[in-house]
Formats: C-alpha cells, sequence, structure tokens
C-alpha cells in the first residue's frame, strides 16, 4: 500500500486528498497541515499539525508514516524549501525545488528568464533596484503595474487605475516598495480576460489541464479589494466561452518553453504544477505570472473531472514518464463558489469584521461538492476563521447547471457569510465574451 504525504490545509489541499482517495490504489494518506482541516482530517490516516517554515518536523513525520513520495499543496513550504529537505532524506516529491519555485516567488526572476529564453508573453518590462531610470521608464509606457519582488499571496500587485491613477503616484510608490523589498518590477499594463492554465510536468514533458477562470475581486461586478480568488469556472469543452484551442495551446506552448528553460538555466528538473496565469489580449496570450502549485480555487475545478489514476500521474511526475501517461478529464462544465465571511478582504473596523469566527450550518447541498478551507471543527459545530470557509462545486453538462448547483449549495450554508451570486452566471460569462470581442476590433 502506498503511503502519500500532503502537505497543505487549504481547500485546494481538500481536493488534492480527495484525488488521493479516489486513486484504485488505495493508498494512505498522511496529512501535514498548519490548521487542522476537517475536510482532509476525514480522509487521512494520521494529521500532524505544524509550521510551514520549518522543514524538520515534516520529515519528521514523513519518515515516521513511511510515505513512498509527497505532494506539496501550497507556495509557503516551496519557497521555504520543503522539496530539497525531502530529498536529501531520500524522499521524492510533487513540487518545485526551493531554485525552481522562484518561477512564484521572483516576478524578476520570471520575466528574466522568458527574456533570456527567447520566451514569447512577456509584456514591456523593468526590474529596478533603486530609483535610478524608473521615471524615465514610467513615461514610455501606456499603463503601469507594479509589482514588489517577493511571495505577495497575490495581493501586492499594484495596477493603474485600480490602485493608482497618475505616474506621479506610480513614482512614489516604487519609492515606497523599494525600501521594504529588494526591488521592484514596473510592467506594461495589459488589456485582456485572464485564465488559468494548470500544467503538469516532469521535468521534460509538459501537459495542460482544463483552462479555469478566476473572480480575484471581492464583490460582484468584479468590484472591491482583491481577494485569494472568490470563485471559477470551467467549461464542458475544455476550452471557455471567450478562449478558444488556439489561445490554450499558445499557453502551453509557453509553459512548455518555460520548462525547458529552467532546466538549461538551474540543471534541475521541474516536477509538479506549473500554474500560468495567462490574459488573452488583441495581441495574443501574455504571461501575467507563474505559480508553481495548483490555483485555489482552480483546483476544485479541475481535480474532481480528473480521470487518470492521480498517484499514477504523481509517479509519472517523479520518474519522468508523463510522456506515457493519458492525461483525461471529464467532459464537464463547473462552477466553483466560496463562501466566506462576510468580513471577508474587508477592514478590520467595518462593522461585518466580526463574523469571521462565527458558526456556520450547513443544509441540504444537493448534488454539489464542499471543500472545506479555513474551517474550525469544535465541539459545537463548525466555525470561521479570518480566511475563505469553504468551496462549493457544481458539476454538470453546462454551465448554467454548474451555476446552479452551486449556487443552490452556497445559498444552503447558514451563517454571516457571503458569495458571489455572479459567478459562472450568463451576464458576467456574456460580459467578458462582449470585452474579447471589443478587444479584437
Ligand atoms: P499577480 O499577483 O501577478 O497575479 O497579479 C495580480 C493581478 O494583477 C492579476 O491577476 C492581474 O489581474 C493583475 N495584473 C498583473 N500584471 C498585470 C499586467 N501586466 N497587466 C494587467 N494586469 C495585471
Ligand atoms: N487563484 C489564484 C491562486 O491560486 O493564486
Amino acid at each position: 500500500m502506498t503511503h502519500v504525504l500532503l502537505v497543505g490545509n487549504g481547500a485546494r489541499e481538500h481536493a488534492i486528498a480527495e484525488a488521493i482517495a479516489r486513486s484504485e490504489q488505495a493508498p494512505r494518506l498522511f496529512a501535514f497541515m498548519k490548521t487542522d482541516n476537517p475536510g482532509i482530517a476525514a480522509l487521512a490516516a494520521e494529521v500532524r499539525i505544524g509550521r510551514y517554515d520549518d522543514p524538520a518536523p515534516i520529515i519528521a513525520f514523513a519518515k515516521e508514516a513511511k510515505v513512498a513520495f509527497a505532494v506539496i499543496g501550497p507556495e509557503d513550504p516551496l519557497s521555504h524549501g520543503i522539496v530539497d529537505a525531502l530529498a536529501a532524506a531520500g524522499i521524492p516529491a510533487v513540487g518545485p525545488t526551493q531554485t525552481l519555485a522562484r518561477l512564484e516567488s521572483s516576478k524578476s526572476f520570471t520575466r528574466n528568464l522568458l527574456e533570456k529564453y527567447g520566451i514569447p508573453g512577456n509584456p514591456r518590462f523593468r526590474n529596478f533596484t533603486d530609483l535610478e531610470g524608473i521615471e524615465a521608464f514610467l513615461n514610455e509606457l501606456p499603463g503601469i503595474v507594479l509589482k514588489p519582488d517577493g511571495l505577495t499571496g497575490g495581493k501586492g500587485v499594484m495596477v493603474q487605475g485600480d490602485h493608482f491613477q497618475t505616474r506621479a503616484e506610480a513614482l512614489d510608490l516604487c519609492r515606497e516598495i523599494l525600501r521594504s523589498h529588494p526591488s521592484v518590477t514596473v510592467e506594461e499594463k495589459l488589456e485582456g480576460e485572464e485564465f488559468s492554465l494548470q500544467c503538469l510536468c516532469d521535468g521534460r514533458t509538459v501537459k495542460a489541464t482544463p483552462p479555469v477562470q478566476d473572480h480575484k475581486r471581492r464583490f460582484a461586478g468584479d468590484r472591491g479589494p482583491n481577494t485569494g480568488g472568490m470563485g471559477s469556472y470551467s467549461g464542458a469543452d475544455h476550452l471557455l466561452p471567450f478562449l478558444d484551442a488556439d489561445a490554450v495551446a499558445q499557453g502551453l506552448a509557453i509553459t512548455e518553453k518555460v520548462a525547458a528553460a529552467l532546466l538549461a538555466e538551474t540543471g534541475q528538473p521541474y516536477k509538479g504544477v506549473l500554474y500560468g496565469g495567462f490574459m488573452i489580449t488583441a495581441t495574443g496570450v501574455k504571461l501575467i505570472e507563474y505559480n508553481a502549485r495548483f490555483g485555489d480555487p482552480e483546483a476544485m475545478n479541475i481535480l474532481p473531472l480528473l480521470k487518470t489514476d492521480f498517484i499514477a500521474l504523481c509517479r509519472a511526475i517523479i520518474d519522468g514518464t508523463l510522456d506515457q501517461l493519458a492525461l483525461t478529464f471529464e467532459k464537464k462544465a463547473t462552477v466553483c463558489k466560496y463562501c466566506v465571511p462576510k468580513g471577508y478582504g474587508l477592514p478590520a473596523d467595518h462593522p461585518d469584521a466580526a463574523s469571521t469566527s462565527s458558526r456556520i450550518e450547513i443544509g441540504d447541498v444537493q448534488g454539489a461538492r464542499l471543500y472545506y478551507s479555513s474551517i474550525d471543527r469544535k465541539a459545537d459545530g463548525l466555525y470561521m476563521t479570518a480566511s475563505r470557509a469553504m468551496g462549493v462545486v457544481g458539476i454538470a453538462d453546462s454551465l448554467a447547471e454548474a451555476e446552479r448547483i452551486a449556487e443552490g449549495a452556497i445559498k444552503a450554508i447558514g451563517g454571516p457569510v457571503d458569495h458571489r451570486s455572479d459567478i459562472g452566471t450568463e451576464p458576467l460569462i456574456q460580459k467578458r465574451i462582449d470585452h474579447m470581442k471589443r478587444l479584437k476590433g
């Protein structure tokens, strides 16, 4: 029997745990978590609670449990070198080494890699370690995006029009960023529709999973602050209503070149998930960023559809035999919506902020899947914490039906909760289609 270690405690890892549990190889799951996720705990033979920034307790648990390999869910342990520490202990992993995880943790590393290896997809950009030349470059760009270097959880990026308006403000912000970060990437603001393409890589072969669209803004109509992601959808044809097969192929081609460039640059094969955050623009597919892991919520869209045995998939990634494995997904549409505390993403002095530690009741969710995220199980029930509480996923033949299932389920969750009722609905999807039509003229 295969013993597998899973590191991570969110809804993404709950979906991974479920994919592991579904394997025909009847694996035993050992879960190392920062907080006790009741959904993962229910699937695990044993659970250990600890921190992600110290590999030692994770290695000790992996050894005790005699795991054959590990699957790393979030970026935190990856950027702290958990895969290197596991390798030193003789335990292979699905997840990149610390050096390779810079693809996510350092925006400048990734932009420079694409440029050095002549890979298409970069917007105009420059990295600055001091203010020298910043003003002149800001003046060259029609629209500006500022990215502090280092892991910012997707919340450190500043976009003109959203976070600041003028070039003078951009310059002030650069000055501020450089006080607390080693460098800032200044880049051209792209216009288009974003999509997530989560690819699997064994170091040489890259295979794509169906594209997904996430919704980062807190409120309906794409208003309010950026969040970790309020929900996401994927199409039954493994495309998106505004995205054709050619655009998906462009995203995959960029990712294949990136995998080859990483090998050439570091001498290390990238084993794990290469999740490209792309934007389809009037002039083709551009790269916004790479993540070194599955997306959260996007993992909840694609893992439930995975027909290939997940343990076989992990082994192919580790052994470098992904070219010999057929990666297949059910031809179904999915809509994922996050149930969050009303106060999620709002300032601490907001009247709804206290909702973050309230109890929730889960009613009849009918055919929907539930994935726990920031949820505590106490003696008298389930309590939310400060972050996204649970992902609800509808799976059906059409997006409309998947949306209906997800919306019905999320409305069955009682408590001071909120969600985005517009995700996956026809009007919002039509808005995306119209946006792309307008841009392409
Ligand atoms: P990131 O942390 O790189 O995903 O950035 C967060 C968000 O900022 C992305 O999801 C985009 O919506 C936006 N963004 C980042 N880079 C650009 C860009 N070059 N042009 C337009 N929007 C961007
Ligand atoms: N859905 C955004 C992320 O996982 O980074």
